[in-house]
């Protein structure tokens, strides 16, 4: 089995995903919320590349609750915003959420070629890492990154997925090094590295720094979310 990081959307574009698996990672905080909603009973996250597609399925299916971000913020017109902590069982149990975000939900859509799509964040790494070792396919951790950029928070979580199966005899590719060099510095402070990321210091800026402390979480949860047919639901 080999394991393969996509540092950025511009990398992944340049990757062949036929017969693998992938891992979308955005830690910051569109899969970390999601894992949140479906560990906390939604029936399915829906996710689009724009808000108004959102809107529009709202139309044809009025049960629909609509989540996401713009610029960080809930969108006035939605149910709820991209913090994990908006997502608890009394608000989403058993709905289906239509989701829109500026960088995760497009990573989603760019692993269309791939075998099998999973969502992954610090919260659920071990979850993610026994799945994969189940599974036993090629695999290309997915890093949203900002825009098609590379980020200190998906990269680093790539490699803690790195580090929990580089003692089983995976091969790892250089970018795979990479991504476990980066988890390897800030192993001890997760928090810390969120708390310097680019990202992290704008959710402070605009009053969402209580997030960051959810997304450090470790190995917290054991939902991984499973992407096909359009819809993201939990497999334990
Ligand atoms: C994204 O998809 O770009 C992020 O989840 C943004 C955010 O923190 O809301």
């Amino acid at each position: 089995m080999q394991l393969d990081v996509a540092l950025s959307l511009a990398e992944l574009a340049e990757l062949d995903l036929s017969g693998r698996s992938a891992v979308v990672i955005d830690v910051l905080r569109a899969t970390t919320t999601i894992t949140a909603a479906l560990s906390n009973g939604a029936a399915a996250v829906i996710p689009h590349a724009e808000l108004d597609h959102c809107r529009a399925t709202r139309k044809t299916e009025p049960s629909l609750l609509l989540g996401g971000e713009r610029g960080g913020l809930r969108p006035a017109d939605f149910d709820l915003g991209n913090s994990p902590a908006e997502y608890t069982a009394d608000r989403i149990a058993g709905r289906r959420i239509a989701f829109s975000t500026t960088n995760g939900t497009r990573a989603l859509a760019g692993c269309g070629e791939a075998a099998a799509v999973w969502l992954g964040a610090f919260t659920n790494r071990a979850a993610v890492a026994e799945m994969l070792l189940r599974n036993k396919r090629d695999t290309i951790l997915v890093c949203a990154g900002k825009l098609h950029l590379a980020n200190l928070e998906d990269t680093a979580c790539a490699g803690a997925i790195v580090d929990s199966l580089r003692s089983v005899g995976v091969t790892l590719t250089d970018r795979a090094r990479v991504a476990w060099a980066v988890y390897d510095q800030y192993r001890g402070d997760l928090r810390a590295l969120l708390a310097e990321s680019d990202h992290g210091r704008l959710l402070v800026d605009i009053g969402l720094g209580t997030d960051i402390d959810l997304c450090a979480e470790l190995d917290t949860c054991h939902t991984v979310g499973h992407y096909r047919e359009g819809e993201i639901t939990a497999t334990e």
